[in-house]
């Protein structure tokens, strides 16, 4: 899979970011098993709870056009951090649902510092309606 790809998605959907309160941008990119690629960025409110991060908006499109789980390769998110990003909790349980437990996730920085991770391992111990 060519993460170096995936990146470049993401910081390109992190450009279209709407973040005038935080002024923090975050990108994120789907790849899909056919080689296409869902992107979303994090779209803010001046009612701040109303706030939509970059990891949802890309997956609530993937959903809306009718794409599922199986057919997601890889994800990749990108903040300008030290750090590789890491999600908010809320996107965490969000990822959990959508996605399917082996999925990589690549957190990654401006730098392209980058950090591979599966689904499962990002949500541990999460609520689960079967328990
Ligand atoms: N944010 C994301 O979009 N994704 C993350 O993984 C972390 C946080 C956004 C939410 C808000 O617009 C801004 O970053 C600051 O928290």
């Amino acid at each position: 899979m060519d993460v170096s790809r995936l990146i470049d998605e993401a910081i390109i959907a992190r450009t279209m970011a709407y973040a005038p309160y935080s002024k923090f941008k975050v990108g994120c990119a789907i790849l899909l098993k056919n080689g296409k690629v869902i992107r979303g960025c994090n779209i803010e409110n001046k009612s701040y709870g109303l706030t939509n991060c970059a990891e949802r908006t890309a997956l609530f499109k993937m959903i809306s056009e009718g794409i599922t789980k199986y057919d997601v390769e890889a994800l990749c998110i990108v903040g300008d951090t030290k750090e590789p990003i890491t999600p908010c909790g809320a996107c965490r349980e969000v990822m959990a649902e959508l996605l399917l437990p082996d999925t990589l996730i690549y957190l990654a920085n401006m730098e392209r510092d980058t950090l591979e991770i599966k689904v499962s391992d990002l949500l541990p111990l999460s609520f689960k309606l079967e328990n």
